[in-house]
């Protein structure tokens, strides 16, 4: 039984005033029985929100590591830094990193590396831009990505992994895919991962649909048999929306 998860990814958005008054918020709302919460912030919030998240069901994750435990590599987080903080979760390959810092898939599986060596659990990001789709390259690319991304991880490890399918098209358009479309990708990924490891294994996995999910949308995202929950930006932001999304995903 694969338990829900909706991840909040609130990428450059919130100080740390902005972030502790969100928390306060849904603190005992967003905490549904049966569904995993957790909150995707910038580095800055972050210690905020581990205090503030202590007692609480609600975990705090980070939209980034560095594959290296500490050098000089100016201006990056180490996966000894998040774990030190109590941080549990890390975004990892989110297209917008691909996109605008380089992130390759060979990256990409060196950050999933990181994230288990540190105890903390990767959302490793996959999905296929707009031109890709309109080609029918969908398939193609989610192979290609996800198979990069669990190199070299044992059947355990990759059990642990939360996949979060996002077409790039879906985000922060207004545009989702359909959730017959992602459950298809999503049972697509799925058997991928059967194929690397085995049928167990691939079925532990939990595989979030995210693009444009709304408190409006999520529910039917939730009633396909693949998709295991959400990563949200934009309408993670408010309290009122993320609290209404944990609660649809029950
Ligand atoms: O990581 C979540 C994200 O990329 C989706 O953003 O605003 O379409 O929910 P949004």
């Amino acid at each position: 039984m694969r338990k829900p998860i909706i991840a909040g990814n609130w990428k450059m958005f919130k100080t740390v005033s902005e972030a502790t008054a969100f928390f306060a918020d849904v603190k005992g709302k967003a905490e549904v029985d049966g569904v995993e919460t957790v909150i995707c912030a910038p580095f800055t919030t972050l210690p905020a929100l581990v205090e503030a998240a202590k007692g609480t069901t609600i975990s705090i994750g980070a939209q980034n590591v560095h594959f290296e435990d500490n050098g000089a590599y100016t201006g990056e987080i180490s996966g000894v830094m998040l774990k030190d903080l109590g941080v549990n979760y890390v975004i990892i390959g989110h297209s917008e990193r691909r996109a605008y810092f380089a992130e390759s898939d060979a990256i990409v599986n060196k950050k999933v590396h990181a994230a288990f060596k540190h105890g903390l659990t990767p959302i490793v990001c996959v999905g296929e831009k707009l031109e890709e789709r309109e080609a029918e390259q969908t398939k193609d690319v989610c192979k290609v990505q996800t198979e990069a991304a669990f190199q070299g991880l044992s059947a355990e490890q990759a059990a642990e992994v939360v996949v979060a399918y996002e077409p790039i098209w879906a985000i922060g358009t207004g545009k989702s895919s359909t959730s017959a479309d992602a459950e298809d990708v999503i049972a697509f990924i799925r058997d991928v991962i059967a194929g690397l490891y085995d049928a167990a294994t691939a079925n532990a996995v939990r595989i979030q649909y995210g693009g444009s999910v709304k408190p409006n949308n999520v529910s039917e995202y939730m009633g396909q048999s693949n998709i295991d929950g959400a990563l949200v930006g934009g309408a993670s932001l408010e309290p009122a929306s993320f609290i209404q999304l944990v609660e649809g995903a029950k």
